[in-house]
């Protein structure tokens, strides 16, 4: 089977000078995942893989480059999905971890919860080896100046990966700094199963951007994938479940699906949304 692959690198309000370098690292991590998916890896592996890659670009809200909370702080969300066995990891509030989608791989690995936070995913994280990542590591100057200034515009930034792999499984996985000026312990969406991620095998997959308390009261990432089940194509189903989103909830927000044909579908009521995926044989970039 052709695997499929669709990224996102946020929505909300986009820095016009970091468009280039939005543009890039998306390329970048969908060609680390998509050579995995072509040389017969999981979509697992893929959607952990290209989500790797955005957290360690520090353009993005994820990882490395995250936005600070309340106290200048940064406390991150990650989670991820597998759609043929529904095993689960998901990790909120967490602080010192340059890569959190892989401690929330290692709660997904290790079987027993699926969802740990703050000092008790900090600790497991400890036992699972991963290092404490410094301040100076995490805090870019570009977040650091937005929160002394106390500047409060959406800039996009959540990451999220959805992947078939070539045995025709899906995963879905998003991590995120979360939003401006959190109050600290805050948990978004891109850390809730059925919200922010969420990866049927017989259904479809999907990654949400956007605000994070509405994405979780609309469900959105299920309520898109149940959209498929009553025949809506991936592009349709997105659109109604961000129509939904606003209407229910007023928030705002996108989201990208695949569904279990592996074909691709995305939408958002941001001013932008940043999404690559693959038209033919060329990746196509949106912002
Ligand atoms: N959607 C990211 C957040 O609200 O944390």
């Amino acid at each position: 089977m052709r695997p499929a692959l669709i990224l996102h690198g946020g929505a909300g309000s986009p820095a016009a000078d970091l468009t280039a370098a939005r543009e890039q690292g998306l390329r970048r991590a969908f060609a680390a995942a998509w050579t995995i998916l072509q040389q017969n890896g999981s979509a697992l592996a893929a959607v952990i893989r290209a989500t790797v890659e955005l957290e360690n670009d520090s353009v993005f809200n994820a990882g490395v480059g995250s936005c600070l909370n309340q106290e200048g702080n940064i406390e991150v969300d990650a989670s991820l999905m597998e759609g043929s066995t529904f095993r689960a990891g998901a990790v909120g509030a967490v602080r010192n971890l340059r890569n959190p989608i892989l401690l929330a791989q290692a709660v997904l690995d290790a079987g027993r919860h699926v969802f740990l936070v703050g000092e008790g995913a900090e600790r497991f994280a400890r036992l699972q080896g991963f290092p404490s990542a410094t301040r100076p590591e995490l805090v870019t100057e570009r977040q650091l100046r937005r929160w002394q200034s106390a500047q409060t515009t959406g800039e996009p930034g959540t990451v999220g990966a959805v992947a078939m792999d070539t045995g025709g499984h899906l995963a879905a996985a998003t991590s995120t700094g979360g939003i401006f000026n959190k109050q600290p312990g805050r948990v978004g969406d891109s850390a809730v199963i059925g919200a922010g991620t969420y990866a049927d095998d017989t259904l479809g997959a999907g990654s949400a951007t956007g605000d994070g308390e509405a994405i979780i009261r609309a469900t959105l990432t299920r309520t898109a994938i149940e959209l498929l089940r009553d025949g809506k194509d991936p592009t349709q189903a997105a659109r109604i479940a961000v129509d939904f989103l606003h209407k229910r909830t007023n928030g705002e927000g996108g989201l990208i699906l695949l569904d279990a044909l592996g074909r691709v579908g995305y939408a958002y009521n941001t001013p932008a949304m940043s999404v690559a995926f693959l038209a033919g044989d060329r990746v196509v970039i949106r912002e």
